[in-house]
């Protein structure tokens, strides 16, 4: 069903005071939000100690099953956590590398993060991976399964690419690590509530993700999902007292791990960031991300079209199979050139080596990608 743009334009007050296609970035904030976020200020000021167990503690774990959907994933199975690192961290945390399955499989065209926290892992053991593309839109994918083979442990891997935001083929990548013993982790934060994606039906092992981009969430709500049949027979070592089956015991030692998804918990939950996450997860899950993935789509090929007949080349797949929510032009100047645009309240990002990121979301009109050209072509004109 067509979505209601204009209803849902009322639930995003920033959309009314410019032209907001930065969703990749940081998605627009729900007008509930401050309901929630007041919400969890009337529980620590009225309740005090008592909204522990008035709903605090097992806040992750329901706001969680909120985003389950929208991955493609069962209730229960999402522990949240600070941020994508921390996820990996105790995704990572779960291996040994010490034996011959020691590799660590990466693409060159990785979110940096990525390549930060595992690169530490070297001094466990770990032999780091970096294969590379000779086009830095796409990711290889031959060569890249060629990489993955009986001493692979874990291959981290964007399922949309930050730079160009090229969709990488999960499933044949979780195919071929499965057919040598391999695990999987997706990082699908610059997918989650834009692309479509069925985590379970994919056999992912892990996923990893971030609340603040297409989900429309605040900052500090990471999320991290194990396949249910794997997670019980991991035993992360990046885990704190609130991973323990009894942590109100306090039993010192070692630990005795909890059922997932609490198993891969660190210690105090996050919990005014995972307030801050739970509408943008609704709004999401209400809409559905098949609507919201064939309105994406329109808006980007108005966008790409426009792009293409003002001359600019466009650093992002054609192909709408290959292609998530962003849009990357590459214009002279881009770093002035986006300043300018934020200016005239155009608000886009950019990065080196790629370009100006425009991405539509739910809330946005045909009207706001055409003044968003129009905007552009007036400022590189400017600039020449
Ligand atoms: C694909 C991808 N992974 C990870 C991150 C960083 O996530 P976090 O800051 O939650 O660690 C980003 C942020 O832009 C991203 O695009």
């Amino acid at each position: 069903m067509a979505i209601d743009v204009e209803r849902w334009r009322r639930e995003f007050p920033i959309v009314e005071t410019c032209t907001y296609l930065v969703s990749h970035s940081l998605g627009a904030m729900p007008r509930k939000t401050a309901d929630y976020l007041q919400q969890f200020a009337d529980m620590w000021s009225g309740r005090g100690v008592r909204a522990w167990y008035e709903g605090w503690w097992e806040i992750g774990r329901e706001t969680g099953n909120l985003l389950a959907p929208t991955l493609g994933v069962r209730a229960n199975t999402i522990s949240m956590h600070q941020n994508v690192t921390v996820a990996q961290g105790i995704v990572a945390s779960c291996f040994s590398y010490d034996g011959p399955r020691r590799k660590i499989v990466m693409t060159e065209l990785e979110f940096p993060s990525n390549h930060y926290l595992f690169e530490g892992f070297r001094r466990y053991g770990a032999e780091i991976v970096y294969v590379p593309s000779s086009d830095p839109i796409r990711l290889d994918l031959q060569r890249f399964l060629d990489a993955i083979d009986e001493t692979t442990a874990l291959v981290p891997l964007s399922l949309v690419l930050f730079k160009s935001a090229f969709i990488t083929d999960a499933r044949a990548v979780i195919e071929k690590a499965h057919r040598v013993g391999a695990r999987v982790v997706l990082d699908v934060y610059q997918g989650a509530g834009t692309v479509p994606m069925d985590l379970d039906a994919w056999g992912a092992d892990f996923a990893v993700g971030g609340s603040v981009k297409w989900l429309c969430g605040g900052p500090g709500a990471g999320y991290l999902y194990v396949r249910p049949d794997l997670a019980d027979t991991l035993s992360p070592s990046f885990i704190g007292w609130a991973a323990h089956e009894s942590p109100f015991d306090f039993a010192t030692g070692p630990v005795r791990y909890a059922p997932s998804p609490e198993r891969f918990q660190s210690g105090t939950p996050n919990v005014p960031s995972i307030y801050s996450a739970r509408a943008g997860y609704e709004i999401v899950a209400e809409i559905g991300v098949p609507a919201i993935r064939a309105r994406s789509l329109a808006l980007t090929r108005r966008l790409m079209d426009a792009a293409r007949a003002a001359g600019f080349r466009l650093n992002t797949p054609d192909d709408d199979r290959e292609r998530g929510g962003s849009v990357i032009i590459d214009v002279p100047n881009g770093a002035a050139v986006a300043d300018e645009l934020i200016r005239r309240g155009v608000i886009i990002d950019y990065r080196p080596g790629a370009g100006i990121r425009v991405a539509p979301h739910f809330y946005n009109t045909e009207e706001e990608i055409d003044r968003a050209i129009g905007a552009l072509i007036d400022v590189v004109g400017d600039s020449a």
